[in-house]
């Protein structure tokens, strides 16, 4: 059974992803490499529970109990000695990310979970420098963790099913959808939007319309959210929202 989770990174999507695990009553404990990083990521969790009890989302008691499960630690051997899971949320970087497991394979006990949050990296080769490939899998929280309530689930080869299952079971635990794949390369979210992103920048390169018109399109026509609108854009270097002013020869002729 899980009690204890371990997030390595308390960047963007570490300390989103530790505030969700204690706000569903596991223990967690945060690491990174520096105590400002660390400093930072708790003072992000501290104003995101404060903004839920003033819209009465949550009481004071929640916001305490929350606090009281979190910890956090510059040292990779204490944080992550007992964790029953290991999520994994460093920088984008196959090497640094390998070494960073090469070691917790080292520290914690043989069953314990690995995860990587990674996007982009083969699951598979991350997975490789240890000696649990069994017990190792993707786990793709979006941005943010607190908000979106899809997360990957990829598998390789090597994970077992038992894995797989416990950690399917966690995303419930933790108010998630699980979407299950195996590894490949941008797993299934990211994927799908390449597509998006594409025809974005066709639609607007033949001349259709401006990127607010897709803007529009995006996100009342299909609902896929403001959020999401916006990445697909910003991806490809356009703000939706400029001034009239600041819209091109070509916005302005169809619009
Ligand atoms: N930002 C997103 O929208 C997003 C969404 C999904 C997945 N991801 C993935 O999540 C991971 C983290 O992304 P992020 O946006 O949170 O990055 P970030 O740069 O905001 O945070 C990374 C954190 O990891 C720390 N770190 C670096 N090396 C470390 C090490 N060896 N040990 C411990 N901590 C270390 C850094 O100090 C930093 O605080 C990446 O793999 C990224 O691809 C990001």
């Amino acid at each position: 059974m899980i009690k204890k989770i371990c997030i390595i990174g308390s960047g963007v999507m570490g300390h989103g992803i530790a505030l969700v695990c204690a706000q569903s009553g596991f223990m967690v404990t945060m690491e990174d490499v520096d105590e400002e990083f660390l400093h930072n990521g708790m003072n992000k969790i501290k104003a995101f529970l404060k903004g839920s009890l003033e819209r009465k989302k949550i009481t004071q008691i929640d916001v305490d109990n929350t606090l009281s499960r979190l910890k956090t630690s510059t040292d990779l051997s204490k944080a992550a000695a007992d964790a029953d899971v290991v999520i994994e949320a460093i920088v984008e970087d196959i090497k640094i990310k390998q070494t960073t497991f090469e070691q917790l394979d080292q520290i914690c006990p043989q069953s314990t979970i690995f995860a990587s949050n990674t996007s982009y990296q083969s699951i598979t080769e991350i997975a490789a420098v240890t000696k649990r490939q069994d017990r190792f899998l993707g786990m793709h929280w979006f941005n943010p963790p607190q908000i979106m309530r899809g997360i990957e689930v990829i598998r390789t080869e090597k994970t077992s099913q038992d894995a797989l299952n416990t950690i399917v079971d966690l995303c419930y635990k933790l108010g998630k959808e699980p979407a299950i794949c195996i590894d490949s390369p941008s797993f299934i979210a990211n994927r799908l939007l390449q597509v998006w992103r594409n025809q974005a920048f066709n639609i607007y390169d033949e001349g259709v319309t401006s990127f607010q018109n897709i803007d529009i399109a995006l996100t009342y026509i299909y609902g896929i959210g403001r959020t999401t609108s916006r990445k697909i854009l910003h991806q490809l270097n356009i703000d939706p929202h400029r001034k009239s002013d600041q819209l091109d020869e070509q916005e302005e002729n169809v619009l």
